[in-house]
């Protein structure tokens, strides 16, 4: 079937979207300028920013991609105070942003559990509740997630890395605290509960095809989630999976791999929020511009106290790592309205698929 009849079909199915996922050259564009229209003319040309806080690097777990892992004695340990944290949601609204990302480790003992029901009371008593709150703190018990929904947490983001049970198992140890049923329940729970909830995988991993691919745009839609992160994977000297470094595809492939991804899915859920992740940008300086030209439609610019960000870098060479909250402010600003998009500026920026599916 040509290209274009397939980017007007009103479903796609697994074979189409191989099949998009395996374009080039003149067809790959043409894939982008289809997802980039329906972008436009769904959600307009605004980008929501979540000020991103990565609240500490201690994670129980040992990702066999991830650079922070339990099992990585180099890394220094952190974790920022109570008060840093609120600090950090205190300049993002003083810039404007409508929301913040709490990311950590994982980490579920009773201490952290706490500390972050009371940090979600107390960012929202800056200007009476003003700002939006996203989670990115791994897998907790329902009874973990219900908590801090109900202190105010509205959205949660818990990427499923592989939807592909097999693939999974070859990125993260095979062990209790590494279970692919677990994550696919805790994602469940995160729904049930009524978060606007995010998953999403890497892209361009060893041992990852196209099929599999297909079949986590597949799982997102089958599971109708409200937003999507996907970013290429960037391997890490100081983890396990570093030892395939050579067979992943070059910097550029992974690319547009992933650019392909967001956009078929765009075409496949026109209304969801997708963020240009910011692994995007360390493969390639104009990453963020080209994943929010794909239809990506959120970005995460960091708020990190500076003097921790060496010490969170789940892939090397992260970009902005030296960049102060503010220059990521205005440098963002020009970056979006260089490629013709805008930033909503004091907004959530909630998921239209999930405003309207309430
Ligand atoms: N390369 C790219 N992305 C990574 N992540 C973790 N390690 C890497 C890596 N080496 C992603 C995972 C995780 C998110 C916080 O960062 O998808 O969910
Ligand atoms: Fe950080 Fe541009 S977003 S410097």
């Amino acid at each position: 079937m040509d290209i274009a009849e397939i980017l007007e079909k009103n479903r796609l199915e697994r074979e189409d979207i191989v099949r998009l996922l395996a374009t080039q050259g003149a067809e790959m564009e043409q894939l982008f300028r289809k997802a980039l229209d329906v972008k436009l003319s769904r959600l307009d040309n605004k980008v929501h920013l979540r000020g991103l806080i990565e609240l500490s690097n201690v994670c129980r777990k040992s990702c066999l991609y991830c650079g922070v892992r339990r099992d990585n004695d180099k890394v220094e340990r952190y974790m920022l105070t109570e008060d840093e944290v609120v600090e950090c949601a205190r300049l993002a609204h003083q810039l404007n942003y409508g929301s913040v990302a709490i990311q950590s480790g994982e980490r579920n003992d009773p201490e952290f559990v706490a500390m972050i029901t009371c940090l979600i009371h107390r960012i929202k008593e800056i200007d009476n509740g003003s700002l939006g709150i996203t989670l990115s703190l791994g897998e907790q018990s329902e009874e973990t997630y219900r908590q801090w929904f109900e202190a105010g947490a509205h959205r949660y983001l818990l990427r499923i890395e592989s939807s592909d049970e097999e693939l999974y198992y070859r990125i993260h140890p095979r062990n209790e605290r590494h279970d692919f049923h677990r994550r696919l329940d805790c994602i469940d729970a995160l729904l049930a509960l009524g978060y606007q909830t995010g998953t999403g995988v890497m892209v361009g991993l060893p041992f990852q095809t196209l099929d599999i691919l297909a079949g986590d745009l597949l799982f997102f839609r089958e599971k109708d989630v409200a937003m999507v992160g996907m970013g290429p994977y960037i391997s890490h000297p100081d983890t396990p999976l570093y030892q395939y470094a050579d067979q992943i595809p070059a910097a550029d492939d992974r690319m547009n791999l992933t650019l392909k991804m967001i956009a078929i899915l765009r075409l496949m859920m026109p209304e969801i929020n997708m963020v240009a992740a910011t692994a995007n940008q360390t493969i390639d300086p104009l990453g963020r511009e080209k994943a929010i030209r794909a239809g990506a439609n959120v970005i995460m610019p960091n708020l990190t106290p500076n003097e921790y960000r060496e010490d969170y870098l789940i892939y090397p060479d992260k970009a902005c790592v030296g960049d102060k909250p503010e220059e990521c402010f205005s440098c963002l600003d020009i970056r979006m309205r260089a490629i013709g998009h805008e930033i909503l500026y004091k907004e959530w920026g909630d998921s239209v698929a999930f405003t309207k599916k309430m």
